[in-house]
């Protein structure tokens, strides 16, 4: 099982971080919600409207956002803190939004084979959300439909650890994977103070789930 750091630890940073977040990862130039909906915009089918998405570490809602540009317009958010959720609410995107901490061994607070897509962006990273869950991201997606998922590169042996968690999944053939994009230019990264800033890659995959 891969360690992270205590998950009331960084929901508590992210309380904190709410009301400042998109000023500052804009900062950064934190695009992934856009790179995950261009990828889904060239895979995912097109009667949108009434497709179910389930945005998992929803934070303030930018992947609602890029998704509705889509033509998706069916959200649910979970997240585990109340502040980001606030700023998502506010926007009025979402049918529901829950609190819930995503640890593993932990059911989500929603039903299986539920959802049209489901998708993780800037939260499958070193010390927030464990490789461990993958299966109950899949547990809860519609047989046949969809999860697009994203981490970028961090130094740690993380995108590693996810990687081999998915390909293990694809092995046991629960889900089939559609798309791996590599991008170069995924955000900028505070490298040594020496060395300044530079850009870090990431990852967006898109996988469909068996039917079973
Ligand atoms: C980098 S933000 C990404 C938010 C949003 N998906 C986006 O792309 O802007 C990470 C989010 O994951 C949430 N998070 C981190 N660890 C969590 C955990 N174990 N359980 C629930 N939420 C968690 C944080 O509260 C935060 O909203």
């Amino acid at each position: 099982m891969y360690q992270t750091s205590p998950p009331e630890q960084q929901v508590q940073f992210y309380n904190i971080w709410a009301e400042k977040y998109e000023k500052e990862i804009a900062t950064v130039k934190y695009r992934a919600p856009r790179f995950a909906a261009e990828a889904l915009a060239l895979v995912y089918p097109k009667e949108r409207d009434n497709a179910l998405v389930l945005d998992v570490a929803c934070g303030t809602g930018m992947v609602a956002e890029q998704l509705q540009i889509l033509g998706f317009k069916n959200f649910h958010g979970i997240d585990g803190s109340e502040a980001m959720l606030k700023v998502a609410d506010s926007k009025s995107l979402y049918q529901s939004l829950k609190k819930c901490l995503i640890v593993p061994d932990k059911p989500l607070p929603v039903s299986s084979d539920t959802y049209d897509l489901v998708i993780v962006v800037g939260a499958l990273s070193s010390g927030l959300l464990s490789p461990d869950v993958l299966p109950e991201l899949l547990r809860v997606t519609k047989p046949g439909a969809y999860l697009c998922l994203t981490a970028k590169k961090d130094g740690s042996n993380y995108m590693q650890q996810l990687l081999a968690s998915m390909e293990e999944l694809e092995n046991k053939g629960l889900w089939t994977k559609v798309v791996e994009q590599q991008i170069d230019h995924w955000q900028i990264v505070l490298l040594k103070p020496e060395l300044g800033s530079g850009y870090t890659a990431g990852l967006v995959t898109i996988y469909r789930k068996t039917n079973q």
